[in-house]
């Protein structure tokens, strides 16, 4: 087997693996290094997403949702449903399932495309603009070469300063994701992402589960009229969420965890879990690559520094992902990998920053594009904005999900839509029109005439483009 490759890539999550996969399209003899390993110490390429992250978060957030339903919602149907029990050991094992199926497309696809794969941890050893030398430590040693580097290590989850993750009691997503029975109080620290899905999860199934978090506001990052919604329709659900607190010292006992705070009015408070998620934001990995040694950049923060174009400081070494600036989403981390692998190859790879989509797979779902109410207020920009509620919606109607609405907000003078905001069911499918609108750049006017089949949830999207204009037609 050649040891010389045109591209190396280390890590071979969304941005390392796609990277590869691209470039060996492109003709580039191709290697792929990645560490994860299986419960059997066998690869299982996929990163972060895929072992504990995206994939395996959305598995239990839908058996979850089947259970919930099930509990609460078929009765409308007239469907009778007796005796419901949990199965969490089979929730698990089909959640491990769907992970290795992930793992193993993975592996076909690197045969498929002829990427060479490596399980190990990939290290610089020396080089420069000519080609570098990487140790590949895995079941044994070696050390192969590429002329070009792509570096997409990832990241890890955030820990608090008094809290080391022990994943029994103090969990990251990786314990968050693993627990073998719904703990009846669950403590969440950090009211984003993953506490709101992860939250959900456990919810549903029955915990009580108080979610701490510092921010004075709910969701600073989402338009807030949409945040405000969540907010209360989380809250109805059960989910206890605290604001403004200040998190103390954490306790883990023999069985429970001791929190001890500070809520938003100033208050001390004690919460005793017997799990305790902290998802307080994720950092960039660079551990083990030996970036140091090879005069790899890194910025005060610990992400690689890198360009407009995923360029290092070092020549023909790239860097994708959840380790450089940016979103830490699996779909940013594979657009770079494939503008990347496209600019190796001579070719204008590119990246839109503006019409990269956020998900957050509650129930409502709630995702969107472009710019909030609030930043174009703070940048000046004159805007209308449209809505519509699902509850005007005859096919949310039908599907018994009626709660949230979409949201336009186009240009004041040229109606160019600028941000698209959606709380509601299916929230995660309907926002890609509104991608493919502002990539275009359509204007709100070019959606309402658009003909949207009836009855879907897509005629939201076209009624809040016509509120934008004032002329919605069913609310
Ligand atoms: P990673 O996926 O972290 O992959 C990096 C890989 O490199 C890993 O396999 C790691 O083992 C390997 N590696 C690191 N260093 C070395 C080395 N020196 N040698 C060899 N291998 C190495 N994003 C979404 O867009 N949608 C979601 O629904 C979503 N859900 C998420 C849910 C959770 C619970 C979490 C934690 C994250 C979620 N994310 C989601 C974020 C998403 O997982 C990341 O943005 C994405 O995985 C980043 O991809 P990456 O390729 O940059 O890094
Ligand atoms: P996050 O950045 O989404 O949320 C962290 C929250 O913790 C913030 O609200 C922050 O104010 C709060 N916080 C920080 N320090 C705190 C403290 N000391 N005490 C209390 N609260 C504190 O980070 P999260 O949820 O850990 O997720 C990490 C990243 O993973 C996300 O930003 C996202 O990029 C990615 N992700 C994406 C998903 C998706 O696309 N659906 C799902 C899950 C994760």
């Amino acid at each position: 087997m050649s040891k010389n490759f045109d591209v190396v890539v280390i890590g071979g999550g969304p941005g390392g693996y796609i990277a590869a996969i691209r470039a060996a399209q492109l003709g580039f003899s191709t290697a792929c290094i990645d560490e994860w390993k299986n419960a059997k110490n066998g690869p299982a390429p996929g990163g972060t997403c895929t072992n504990v992250g995206c994939i395996p978060s959305k598995a239990l957030l839908q058996s979850s949702e089947h259970y919930e339903h099930a509990g609460h919602a078929f009765g409308d149907h007239g469907i009778e449903v007796k005796g419901l029990s949990m199965n969490v050991a089979q929730m698990l094992a089909r959640k491990e399932t769907i992970v290795k199926q992930n793992n193993d497309g993975i592996l076909y696809l690197f045969k498929k495309n002829k990427v060479t794969f490596f399980h190990g941890r990939g290290s610089f050893v020396k080089g420069d603009a000519n080609g570098y030398e990487i140790k590949v430590a895995g079941a044994t040693e070696e050390t192969i070469t590429g002329k070009h580097i792509i570096v997409a290590t990832g990241s890890n989850p955030r820990a608090l300063p008094n809290a080391a993750f022990d994943e029994k009691l103090i969990l990251s997503n990786t314990g968050a994701l693993a627990i073998d029975a719904v703990p009846k109080k669950l403590g969440v620290i950090g009211a984003g992402v993953i506490g709101l899905e992860m939250g959900s999860v456990w919810r549903r199934l029955g915990s009580e589960v108080t979610v701490l978090e510092a921010l004075p506001a709910f969701l600073g990052a989402v338009d807030e009229q949409i945040a405000k919604e969540a907010h209360k329709l989380f809250a109805k659900q059960g989910l206890a969420i605290s604001l403004g607190v200040k998190i103390g010292s954490i306790t883990a006992g023999k069985k429970d965890v001791t929190v001890e705070y500070t809520d938003d009015k100033g208050n001390a408070q004690k919460a005793v879990f017997d799990k305790l998620i902290v998802s307080i934001g994720r950092v960039p990995n660079t551990i083990g690559l030996n970036a140091e040694g090879i005069g790899l950049k890194l910025d005060e923060r610990g992400f690689i520094t890198v360009d407009g174009d995923c360029k290092t400081s070092l020549p023909n070494v790239w860097a994708v992902g959840d380790v450089v600036r940016g979103p830490m989403l699996a779909h940013k981390a594979e657009e770079e990998g494939v503008a990347v692998a496209e600019r190796i190859a001579g070719q204008h790879g590119h990246v839109n920053f503006n019409t990269i989509p956020w998900v957050i797979y509650t129930s409502p779902e709630i995702a969107w594009v472009g710019k909030t109410e609030q930043q174009l207020k703070a940048e000046g920009v004159a805007y209308k904005a449209g809505t519509f509620p699902f509850m005007a919606n005859g096919r949310a109607r039908a599907l018994g999900d009626t709660s949230g609405m979409v949201k336009f907000l186009a240009d004041a003078k040229t109606d160019e839509i600028l941000g698209v905001h959606i709380i509601g069911p299916m929230a995660s499918e309907l926002i890609s029109e509104a991608v493919v609108a502002m990539e275009f750049r359509a204007s709100a006017e070019d959606i309402a005439r658009i003909c949207h089949a009836h009855p879907s949830l897509s005629e939201a999207t076209k009624e809040a483009a016509l509120a934008v204009d004032k002329r919605s037609l069913n609310f």
